[in-house]
């Protein structure tokens, strides 16, 4: 089969080949899927570059764990009426070499979730991080009807999605953008406020709207930068659910986040229990079904543009995610 894959870490047009690879066959328990698009993110170009002091887990990877095909086999003790669904999928290449930037992908038969009808490849290779991320984050802020929740970075990838997850369950939604366009977006996502985080003392915007009271929840896509904010933006009580860092170290403002009671709380999307996975499946089959989510397709390129397409990712040239069609 033809696969996008690497040998080693490095620049992406350095290391990232396409090539010809063994077509897998799904051992007991597994399903086969012909794939049509592979989503790529962030933490794809951090795998292959080695970030985090992180190294190679296998000799070869086949990159990335999102993305959309059809079931074309299954192994024994999966039912033969799963061949021929549309599927997206979850944890395609976490703790596997072969991941979905690949003609196939073999993989436990619930990382192969039955798309909606109506939904299209492309977005549904934004769900398995982006959107899995995003509920994930909502649901452990415990946020609810008659919140206010702050979403750092409302115009990535998963901020766009927890805009809209929080605003679904009821909230009212804060963000951070870094400029006009990306404001926009985050609106169209249904924020009710949305601030420049360069430009604006987003502390103060949050005491206004709030009564000075703060917001109950802050989402968190980068903790180290952002934990100063916290203080004026917080309510006390309140959460944060962290699911970015930018660096492997965070200097804390312990005492304010003690006599504050400030619950932290760090998630880590490729490492759910059982339970919480099943809780959000079930979320974001409710949103899928509701139709209303608005999924944001930044850049779509051949496989073959595997290397344009995991820079365009790491350089932050696009707003919304970056997808590869595979013949
Ligand atoms: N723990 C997990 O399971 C998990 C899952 C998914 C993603 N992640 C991580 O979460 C991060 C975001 O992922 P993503 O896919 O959403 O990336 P993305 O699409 O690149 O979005 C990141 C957004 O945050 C903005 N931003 C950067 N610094 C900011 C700051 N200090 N305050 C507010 N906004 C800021 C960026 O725009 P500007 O630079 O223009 O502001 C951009 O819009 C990455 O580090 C990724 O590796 C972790």
């Amino acid at each position: 089969m033809k696969a996008a894959f690497y040998t080693r870490q490095g620049p992406a047009a350095e290391v990232l080949v396409i090539g010809e690879q063994p077509v897998p066959q799904p051992a007991a328990g597994e399903v086969r899927v012909r794939l049509r698009t592979s989503g790529v993110n962030p933490s794809d170009w951090k795998a292959r570059k080695g970030g985090f002091g992180r190294a190679m887990a296998t000799p070869l990877v086949i990159p990335h764990s999102d993305g959309a095909g059809v079931i074309d086999a299954v192994g024994g003790g999966v039912p033969v009426s799963r061949v021929g669904e549309r599927v997206w999928i979850w944890n395609g290449q976490w703790n596997r070499a072969c991941g979905t930037a690949a003609q196939y992908i073999a993989l436990p038969s619930a990382q192969a979730v039955r798309m909606p009808d109506g939904l299209g490849d492309a977005e549904a290779a934004c769900l398995g991080i982006p959107l899995f991320t995003a509920v994930e984050a909502v649901r452990r802020s415990e946020v609810e009807a008659g919140m206010t929740v702050l979403v750092a970075g409302g115009a990535g990838a998963v901020g766009h999605y927890a805009i809209q997850v929080a605003k679904a369950r009821g909230a009212t939604v804060i963000t951070t953008v870094s400029g006009d366009a990306k404001a926009a977006h985050a609106r169209a996502a249904g924020a009710d406020h949305v601030f420049n985080y360069r430009s604006q003392d987003v502390g103060a915007e949050v005491q206004r709207i709030t009564g000075g009271r703060g917001v109950d929840a802050v989402i968190e896509m980068d903790l180290p930068t952002n934990v100063a904010l916290y203080a004026k933006a917080l309510r006390p009580g309140g959460t944060v659910v962290t699911y970015g860092v930018s660096a492997q170290e965070a200097t804390l403002p312990v005492f304010w986040l003690m006599r504050n009671r400030v619950t932290l709380r760090f998630i880590y999307v490729y490492e759910l229990d059982d339970a919480e996975r099943a809780a959000d499946l079930q979320e974001i089959e409710r949103l899928l079904c509701s139709g209303r989510l608005v999924h944001t397709v930044a850049l779509r390129l051949p496989l073959d543009q595997v290397a344009r397409a995991h820079d365009a990712v790491e350089q932050g040239r696009v707003v919304g995610n970056v997808v590869l069609d595979i013949d």
